[in-house]
């Protein structure tokens, strides 16, 4: 699409509130700080809107939305809970949580939103920015991340800018985020099922429910079937140079993302060199990681080596949106 609108951003704030609800009411586009990413907000139970937003994302049309609403009694509207999802929401909202619940009987949330399904994603974020929004709107905003579709997530207003300039009509800008990664997506199916790691970790969710999180049957690359949780695509969170994962050494041309106090091989000669967390924090390299991938993207090198990062905790959804930054595309 080619930009055309004029783009207004924002300080957060009452002010920017106000103009997101009016904006957001009458069928626009808002960017806004969530404590996982940015989001990009329409109204949830108009079509256009949602066209306009898919439209502006670049983003292929059979991917669902999240409905990201004040509380739980919100949320009741547009979902059943069963007893899984209600111990879920009531230890994680606000949070870093989406519950993919099936959808209640009074539910507005357009069909276009949730691509026909018969669920639909929750989320009650925990940003304060956020949830004035909501609360100014008064009714569920589907957001996905605010970047093109196949673009790594935006963790600041200025990477909104970079990908969504003259497509959208506001940003509400409300500073660096704090978690980094998008929201874990928990399916309430049968068995409860881990459809997307992400801000909260699995061991505190199955800690919750006392038992496992169910595997998703493994995606298929290419996309041909409709996934289970369809956003999944393979080469989802995607840089332009190509990533080198589980790097004990750097090439020459390559730049280095780095992970702790460790040095590597050919670290010297590094195209550039950035630490996710040079303290081994999994928190910290989440919130670094989006910011850091777009950053030596821009550098020119021939790839981006990135050293390990311990699968546990938050590195589960860290290792997740690098395999897919790693996937090899045509
Ligand atoms: O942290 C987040 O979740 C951010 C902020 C803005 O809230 N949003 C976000 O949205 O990451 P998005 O659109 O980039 O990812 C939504 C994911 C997709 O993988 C989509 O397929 C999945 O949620 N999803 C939505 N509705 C679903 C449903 N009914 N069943 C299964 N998966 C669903
Ligand atoms: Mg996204």
């Amino acid at each position: 699409m080619n930009p055309t609108l004029e783009t207004l951003i924002l300080p957060a704030g009452e002010a920017a509130a106000s103009a997101a609800a009016r904006i957001l009411a009458a069928g626009g586009l808002v960017a806004f700080p969530t404590e996982t990413v940015y989001g990009l907000g329409a109204d949830a139970a108009n079509p256009a809107a949602i066209a306009r937003l898919y439209q502006a994302k670049g983003r292929p049309a059979f991917n669902p939305l999240i409905a990201h609403v004040t509380d739980l009694s919100a949320a009741r509207q547009i979902a059943r809970f069963d007893t899984a999802a209600e111990k879920l929401a009531a230890t994680f909202w606000p949070g870093p949580l989406t519950l993919v619940l099936p959808k209640a009987e009074s539910c507005i949330v357009a069909d276009l939103a949730t691509a026909g399904l018969d669920t639909v994603a929750v989320r009650v974020p925990a940003h304060p920015v956020a949830r004035d929004i909501l609360r100014a709107f008064g009714g569920p905003v589907v957001a996905p991340s605010a970047n093109l579709s196949g673009h790594v997530s935006p963790t600041t207003a200025a990477h909104v800018e970079s990908d969504l300039a003259g497509l959208i009509d506001l940003i509400v800008d409300g500073g660096p985020v704090e978690v980094g990664v998008e929201s874990t997506i928990v399916g309430c199916f049968e068995q409860p099922m881990l459809l997307r790691p992400g801000g909260v970790p699995r061991e505190d969710i199955e800690r919750v429910l006392g038992r496992a999180l169910a595997q998703p049957p493994q995606e298929v690359e290419g996309n041909s079937a409709q996934p289970l949780a369809p956003g999944m695509l393979a080469s989802h969170y995607a840089p332009r140079t190509r990533v080198r994962l589980n790097a004990d050494s750097v090439a020459p041309g390559e730049a280095l993302l780095a992970f702790g106090l460790h040095r590597l091989h050919g670290e010297a000669d590094a195209v550039a060199m950035m630490n996710l967390s040079a303290n081994g924090d999994l928190a910290e390299a989440a919130a670094n990681l989006f910011g850091y991938l777009r950053a030596l993207d821009a550098r020119g090198a021939n790839a981006i080596a990135v050293m390990p990062i311990p699968n546990e905790g938050l590195g589960e959804a860290i290792n997740d949106r690098l395999r897919r930054a790693a996937v090899e595309r045509a």
